[in-house]
């Protein structure tokens, strides 16, 4: 039988509302009214073609993989390093091997601090991270600067536009500098950082980058090679694949002398009574039987937004961020948080209504059919920065419309008319 390697249905379709029937979920009424998604900074929804492709995996591949001679895991093997291969494609890595099947940017992260921080950080060297991340690209660096004593620092992010330019980083550098762990946009604001002249400077500095690409590889062209990067850490949820599955892109000379991550099986090359020795990259890093039909959901994505041509993905967004800036910067009362160029940003946007806690705000737009965020979204030092506890996020992907900014603009109508005395 045919493998079933789906490749994307997209067939010259551009990203708009004329993408919703390929996203089941979307037909969902959710309080009697349409089913407005904007909570994509948290997770994306997943196109037919995706639930396609970890179904079929099940029904008529499964296996486990690099272990047998049998029809079914060679099968398996192919659709697993198969889709190693197009995510390898989709981030411009020249090679499959560069990249490491995790569970997500928040693990991708992790091993970088564990495989490669604790084998190379002295006490006094120092990280360079900044006040706009995610706790995930936070507290890894935290773990990592108490087990060597090494130093952890944050570039400071300016309250009002919450822009960061290569000086800004230029400036914090010492001769101790040894790694810059930054976000490529943030899950915010939406701030989209320099990422490329950030790491000529970090080089120039013998300093190792690495970027949480968790919000930038979904939504904009992203190529590993070109910004020069040694690390780059995705999540499949936020593009279109399942959860539980991500990525980590590394330099390969870094990811050859690094440690492994965790010992088991498919690690090694040999095991001893007193020692092993490690397989190649990647698989030196990804002990035990892996997340099988995850890789294979995340080709599968990767398929469809190669399809839509990330280009393309890209403008939409910055058409509807642009709209929706616009239509919610005449809303009285509501003030918004970030650059206010839809340049300079992603389709990320924290705002809060005067007197309204965010969270009544998310649960009278839940009553209206629009699904956003309210919180910290897990980035508790930028909250201080802009000087709140928490805010209301609404973020969006290939499948909004202008109608969806629409329905956001008519819901906080009601929310502020419900809670105005
Ligand atoms: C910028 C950023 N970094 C890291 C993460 C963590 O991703 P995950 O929970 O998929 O590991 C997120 C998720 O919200 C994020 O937005």
């Amino acid at each position: 039988m045919a493998i079933a390697d789906k490749s994307a249905t997209t067939d010259g379709k551009t990203p708009g509302p004329g993408l919703r029937p390929d996203f089941p979920i979307l037909e969902r009424r959710i309080n009697d009214r349409r089913l407005v998604y904007l909570d994509n900074a948290a997770s994306s929804q997943k196109p037919e073609s995706v639930l396609q492709a970890l179904d079929g995996f099940y029904r008529h591949h499964n296996a486990n993989v690099h272990r047998g001679i049998h029809t079914l895991s060679q099968e398996a093997t192919d659709l697993y390093e198969g889709a190693r291969a197009k995510v390898a494609a989709f981030v411009g890595a020249r090679q499959a091997s560069q990249i490491i099947w995790t569970r997500g940017t928040t693990e991708s992260i992790n091993l970088v601090a564990h495989s490669w921080g604790r084998k190379f950080l002295q006490p006094g060297d120092e990280i360079l991270t900044t006040e706009l991340e995610h706790h995930s690209n936070i507290v890894p660096w935290q773990f990592l600067a108490k087990a060597t004593g090494s130093v952890l620092k944050y570039v400071p992010v300016p309250e009002h536009d919450t822009l960061l330019g290569a000086d800004d980083f230029a400036r914090m550098f010492t001769p101790r500098t040894r790694l810059v762990a930054l976000t490529q946009m943030s899950n915010v604001v939406g701030t989209v950082l320099p990422v490329k002249e950030i790491a000529e400077i970090a080089h120039q500095h013998g300093a190792v980058v690495l970027v949480d690409g968790a919000q930038s590889v979904p939504h904009m062209p992203v190529d590993v090679v070109d910004l020069d990067v040694d690390f780059m850490a995705f999540s499949a949820h936020k593009m279109l694949g399942p959860t539980g599955v991500g990525a980590l892109y590394g330099r390969m000379e870094l990811l050859r002398t690094m440690d492994p991550y965790q010992g088991g099986g498919d690690m090694i090359a040999t095991v001893s009574m007193e020692k092993s020795t490690w397989n190649a990259v990647p698989h030196k890093f990804e002990a035990g039987t892996p997340y099988i039909s995850g890789p294979i959901g995340l080709g599968s994505a990767v398929d469809y937004l190669a399809a839509l041509g990330m280009e393309n993905v890209q403008a939409h967004e910055r058409e509807i961020t642009e709209y929706a800036l616009e239509s919610l910067g005449k809303i009285p009362r509501l003030t918004l948080y970030g650059p206010r160029d839809p340049l300079s940003r992603g389709a990320v946007i924290a705002f809060n209504v005067e007197d309204v806690h965010p969270h009544d705000i998310g649960q009278v737009l839940d009553s209206q059919g629009v699904a956003v965020r309210a919180g910290h979204h897990c980035a508790q030092p930028l909250m201080r920065v802009l000087g709140v506890g928490s805010t209301v996020r609404a973020s969006f992907y290939v499948y909004n419309s202008r109608d969806d900014v629409d329905a956001l603009v008519d819901a906080i109508a009601t929310a502020k008319g419900y809670f105005s005395d």
